[in-house]
């Protein structure tokens, strides 16, 4: 079973490998590849719940979302993503919250998009033994405000993400997700801190890597530019939802095979 510690253990070793799942059938493959880490990111959002980002994602959401991987999982650790302003408001709101995921939902830890007013959080939910997961550059929850758009390209910009990774590896984040940074600085962060960082659109010098599983397996109508296709589940898909239509359509399904006789029951009326 991968846990917090042999995860740390990895930093500068082995690279660690995240995907996201949200729901029981594609947690099970990931796991059964030997995947270190899974999170039920709040990009289920955009991917399973149709909503045109991630801010509408509800806690209950990502609770269900969340129940569902971990129950197919053996040995990954599941990170649950906490959904927007569901942590960061209110102290006792926040760690009810992301207690319920490790209590009710049998997470592994959390993650927070992170900011200046997380690390307080961070501490308090470590203190308490909820493991967290930081994440900062590009953080989705704050599209209106930044968009999605490459995060740390001026030198201020990049001392700040800096200064708040190591903030967040002292107040004992166990890991940090660096999203949609320049790769040079991306290497600085991870020479700067003593815990892991997993990257997604962060170069290679990472600790690790994480992708969206819509993405990776070619689910997702919009892939961004750091994203890397390894297969064509959509085409697999239309394949198989035409091929039903017409089978039902020109009578051909169902065929003998499908069906259930009971001599009995002929002549009923
Ligand atoms: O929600 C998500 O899937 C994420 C990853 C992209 C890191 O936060």
């Amino acid at each position: 079973m991968v846990t917090v510690r042999a995860l740390r253990a990895k930093k500068g070793t082995t690279p660690i490998t995240m995907l996201t799942a949200y729901d029981a059938p594609t947690a099970r493959l990931i796991d059964e590849a030997e995947i270190d880490i899974i999170l039920v990111g709040d990009s289920m959002g955009n991917t399973s719940l149709g909503y045109e980002s991630t801010l509408p994602v509800t806690i209950d959401e990502m609770q269900s979302r969340t129940s569902a991987v971990a129950r197919a999982t053996t040995d990954a650790l599941v990170v649950a993503d906490m959904p927007f302003l569901s942590f960061g408001v209110d102290e006792a709101a926040s760690i009810e919250h992301c207690g319920r995921m490790l209590k009710e939902a049998d997470a592994d830890a959390v993650k927070l998009e992170s900011g200046p007013h997380t690390v307080e959080l961070t501490e308090r939910l470590v203190q308490l033994g909820i493991p967290v997961m930081a994440h900062l550059g590009l953080t989705p929850q704050r599209v209106k405000e930044v968009g999605y758009s490459r995060q740390g390209t001026d030198r201020e910009e990049a001392s700040k993400i800096l200064e708040l990774a190591k903030a967040h590896a002292e107040a004992g984040a166990f890991s940090l997700v660096l999203e949609h940074i320049p790769a040079n600085l991306a290497t600085q962060v991870t020479d700067a801190i003593d815990i892991p960082t997993i990257g997604i659109g962060a170069g290679a010098e990472c600790d690790g890597q994480v992708l969206v599983i819509d993405d990776v397996i070619g689910l997702s109508d919009r892939t961004p530019p750091f994203a890397k296709q390894f297969g064509d589940v959509k085409s697999e898909m239309e394949k198989a939802i035409e091929g039903y239509r017409n089978a039902v359509t020109e009578g051909e399904f169902p065929a003998e095979e499908h069906s259930h006789v009971e001599s009995d029951l002929d002549k009923l009326y």
